[in-house]
């Protein structure tokens, strides 16, 4: 394991913001991170642990040791009906749902395109076209920085709900994700719950397969691919709300879409609160919001995080004032 010095994380952040590190290095296996980790606290340096840098803002170049985790191990086990996979941190997740479902293990269909890789899954529980991680997670393995332990966490103690788990929290933030453990099934029945990828099927019995296939097709024509223009994906949660302020807000905004979410609160999309503001597409220098999605905010070339993080302020003073309703940012500002 090398640790190097003043390296650009360039390659290592979505946005594509050329900002640098004082140390790097790409850690492999468990021993590795533990020698990063002892490097790093001989030399009492701040660190900070990155997988595909797709849920990070950089606003700064950043101080002491980024530890970059590539455990690329790749296990399948089947169990009678059961497929079991063991995907390490550093696995790429569209290559992990791709090569799933293109070998008959059934059940990540509906997470294809997603960017970043297998550790980051975990720690805001992707979700997309009707899928969350969660639905096909075991358990994530975990090393605790601070005391060097390893340990499994099954999916209860994960904590998951919509875009969170215990690794967002206090309790879970000292653990780096090692690798993750889910189950695939040989059957193919996937789901086909979210309306517009119902309405792409046109309601007709579909294959696992084609259900990937239209999720890449819906993704490419809504979403930028980070490698041309750089973005975080969705860079607010949508807002979970009382469906009692829905009521209110409905009066003003007859065609709100409104998703149910539980008893008494309502989800709504963040993405139509910012259109309907009027920022979509908007573009101040070279970082914007997106033009087919608003609730991407994009670097068209040469913007910086801290470009980035002024724009994500002024749409969030914007919808708060406009709805009264308070956007929750997804990406991490470093
Ligand atoms: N809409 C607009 N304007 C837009 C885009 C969407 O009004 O510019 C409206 C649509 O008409 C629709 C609603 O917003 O009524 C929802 O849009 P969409 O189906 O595109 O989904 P979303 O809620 O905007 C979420 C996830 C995405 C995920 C899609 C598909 C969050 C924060 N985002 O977006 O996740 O791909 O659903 O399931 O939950 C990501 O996390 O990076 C991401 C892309």
């Amino acid at each position: 394991m090398h640790i190097s010095e003043n390296v650009s994380l360039r390659d290592h952040n979505s946005f594509g913001f050329d900002i640098s590190a004082e140390h790097f290095c790409s850690a492999k296996s468990l021993e590795e991170i533990q020698e990063a980790l002892q490097w790093q606290k001989k030399h009492n340096k701040p660190l900070l642990v990155l997988g595909g840098g797709s849920n990070t803002v950089f606003t700064r170049n950043v101080d002491g040791l980024v530890l970059h985790v590539a455990i690329d191990q790749l296990t399948t086990e089947h169990n009678g009906n059961n497929i079991n996979v063991y995907a390490g941190a550093g696995v790429s997740w569209h290559q992990l749902v791709k090569q799933t479902v293109f070998s008959g293990q059934y059940g990540l269909e509906n997470l294809a395109l997603i960017p970043g890789n297998a550790g980051a899954a975990p720690i805001q529980n992707i979700g997309a076209y009707g899928k969350e991680l969660c639905d096909n997670l075991i358990s994530v393995d975990v090393l605790h920085r601070e005391t060097g332990e390893t340990t499994t966490l099954n999916r209860k103690e994960c904590d998951f709900d919509y875009r969170h788990s215990i690794f967002k929290t206090p309790a879970g933030a000292d653990f780096i994700v090692l690798g993750i453990r889910i189950h695939l099934s040989p059957q193919d029945k996937p789901v086909i719950t979210y309306q517009a990828l119902k309405d792409a099927m046109q309601n007709r019995p579909s294959t696992a397969r084609e259900v990937f296939d239209q999720v890449c097709l819906m993704r490419q024509s809504k979403l930028p691919d980070p490698k041309v223009i750089g973005n975080a994906g969705s860079f607010f949660k949508n807002p979970v709300i009382p469906c009692q302020q829905v009521d209110t807000l409905r009066k003003e905004y007859p065609d709100l879409p409104v998703f149910p979410y539980s008893n008494t609160e309502c989800k709504l999309p963040a993405a139509w609160l910012i259109d309907r503001a009027g920022w979509k597409g908007h573009r101040t220098g070279d970082v914007g919001v997106h033009n087919k999605q608003a609730l991407v905010l994009v670097n068209h070339g040469g913007g910086n995080g801290q470009q980035i993080a002024i724009l994500a302020d002024e749409i969030q003073k914007d919808v708060k004032q406009r709805y009264r309703i308070h956007l929750e940012r997804e990406p991490t500002i470093y």
